[in-house]
């Protein structure tokens, strides 16, 4: 494969006219396909189901977007056998040739970037900004694992020995399955299958319920790019039916999965187990939730540092796993953080990705209930500063919301709300302040403002979370710049768009030939 050097998918800007009246028609376009039906594909089948899943506009409830269909058990089950037929040819392909095809992929995609992020800003909610980000870093994932997959299509490095050949291939594992969040529908279900796929095994993809339709046109431009049938699988449906029935089958080689720590932990136990007739041990790859924390000390750039904190804590309305729930403050300069996070998430306009509105809905029913009772539960465990209101009415709003004066051991300094809801903490100092954002199960980002280098360093070797950011916000993990993945239950630091990721969904051979 001979291709220019990876660099990142550069993020549109919008406020160039062009580009506004681009991003509208595209909207416009995806508006126009509204009502659809997109039916699972198996091996060179569409194939419609008899129950569908609806998805909804979460700026919008009233709005239904399209459908997708809602695999069953046999369904399920189908997939697997083509997907074992299909990796029996897939599996020789040369590298370079399954490398082309994401390259393609990402030709295609790059070309109809904005139809893409309009779907997820119809779909997902998202204002413009994050969709075309998700759009980007999808772009990115295709062009960093072709690029990545190069280092295996060669033997691993070994020492000689006389009169033999020793060489250590690496061979794929076979067929898995993938599933997928709502959250990064683009970005985070394209890398989850290209990864594996590039290096020559098959994926069954099981994507979020709520985000079907930006998965079914992904895996659509992926058989355009040219990937032959039954090496993917769309297979959209309920996670505790399909999913669980394909994460528990012996056929099952590896399974891959980003969401929650619950439902992690819950793939990682199953698939733990050794059915009947199973000859291996499963693969788990997991991205789990945060808690995650950003440090502000008293050295620190306070303007620099209120503006990272309100852009990790409220960008796509606080879900993303990396997004800053928790803001530790050091006491001395905790008044003056406060007001400047404040005053700028009071400018924050709460309305529909649409309208390209700051702060989006949050997903769904179960979500906006969800948050809801964090914030009450807030009420009693911090004081609310801003924020506090949701408004089920027409969508999922819910308003960008900061508690202050909150103790170490209340729920919302635990656990995961995945909304736009903040708990600020009060440190002593910096030490204590470390121990604080370490005082959790989680351990996904992190981040410090400080200017002085030794609490730095500090961070460096005692901040434990996969992904620490110095001075900046702690979200947006670029691929191949910041590999991104959590310790603890974060999930297995598996570092996706990292250069050991493919590693994965390989194995690897030693052959010995004496001569
Ligand atoms: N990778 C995303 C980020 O860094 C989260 O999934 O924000």
């Amino acid at each position: 494969l001979k291709l220019p050097p990876y660099k990142n998918e550069p993020f549109t800007d919008f406020s160039l006219p062009e580009n506004q009246s681009a991003y509208r028609e595209a909207l416009a376009y995806v508006r126009s396909t509204f009502g659809r039906t997109y039916p699972l594909v198996i091996g060179s089948e569409r194939i419609e189901t008899p129950e569908k899943i609806a998805s909804v506009n979460p700026s919008k409830t009233s709005e239904v977007i399209g459908y997708t269909a809602k695999a069953r058990i046999e369904d399920a089950e189908k997939a697997l056998q083509v997907g074992w037929d299909a990796w029996q040819e897939w599996k020789n392909w040369s590298m370079d040739a399954r490398a082309r095809v994401l390259v393609k992929a990402a030709a295609l995609l790059r070309r109809r970037k904005h139809q893409f992020s309009a779907l997820l800003t119809l779909e997902a909610g998202k204002n413009w900004a994050e969709a075309d980000g998700d759009t980007a870093e999808a772009i990115d994932f295709l062009e960093y694992y072709a690029r990545q997959s190069m280092k295996y299509a060669t033997a691993g490095e070994t020492y000689d020995f006389p009169n033999e050949e020793n060489r250590l291939q690496h061979i794929p594992l076979g067929v898995g399955v993938s599933i997928s969040p709502w959250n990064f529908p683009l970005a985070i279900f394209a890398g989850m299958l290209a990864a594996p796929i590039v290096v020559g095994n098959c994926v069954i993809a099981k994507p979020a319920e709520d985000t079907g339709l930006i998965a079914a046109w992904i895996v659509d431009l992926l058989h355009e790019a040219g990937l032959p049938a039954g090496v993917l699988t769309f297979l959209p449906g309920l996670g505790e039916e399909v999913g669980d029935y394909l994460v528990k089958h012996p056929k099952t080689r590896f399974v891959t999965f980003t969401g929650s720590r619950q439902v992690g932990l819950m793939i990682n136990e199953n698939a733990a187990k050794v059915p009947r007739g199973q000859k291996w041990i499963k693969r788990v790859v997991l991205e789990m939730g945060g808690k995650d924390a950003l440090i502000v000390d008293e050295t620190a750039d306070l303007e620099e540092a209120a503006s990272a904190a309100v852009a990790s804590a409220f960008g796509f309305s606080g879900q993303k796993c990396s997004a800053m729930s928790r803001l530790i403050v050091v006491d001395s300069v905790h008044d003056e953080l406060v007001r400047r996070v404040v005053e700028k998430t009071k400018a924050l306009k709460v309305g529909s990705g649409e309208e390209n509105a700051h702060v989006t809905p949050v997903v769904n029913e179960e979500s906006f209930e969800k948050v809801s009772r964090y914030i009450e539960m807030g009420k009693s465990e911090g004081k609310l500063l801003t924020g506090g209101g949701v408004d089920g009415s027409v969508g999922h709003f819910i308003e960008p919301t900061i508690f202050d004066d909150v103790q170490s051991g209340a729920k919302i300094a635990e656990e995961e709300i995945f909304g736009p809801v903040v708990a600020v903490l009060c440190a002593r100092d910096f030490d204590h302040a470390l121990e604080l954002a370490n005082d959790t199960e989680y351990g996904l980002t992190g981040g410090v403002f400080t200017k002085k280098r030794e609490r730095i360093e500090k961070a460096r070797m005692e901040f434990q979370v996969g992904n620490l950011y110095i001075n900046r916000k702690i979200t947006g993990a670029l691929v191949g710049v910041q590999p991104f993945g959590g310790f603890n239950m974060s999930g297995t630091d598996s570092k996706a768009g990292g250069p050991n990721y493919l590693d994965y969904f390989l194995q690897l051979k030693t052959v010995a030939e004496r001569f």
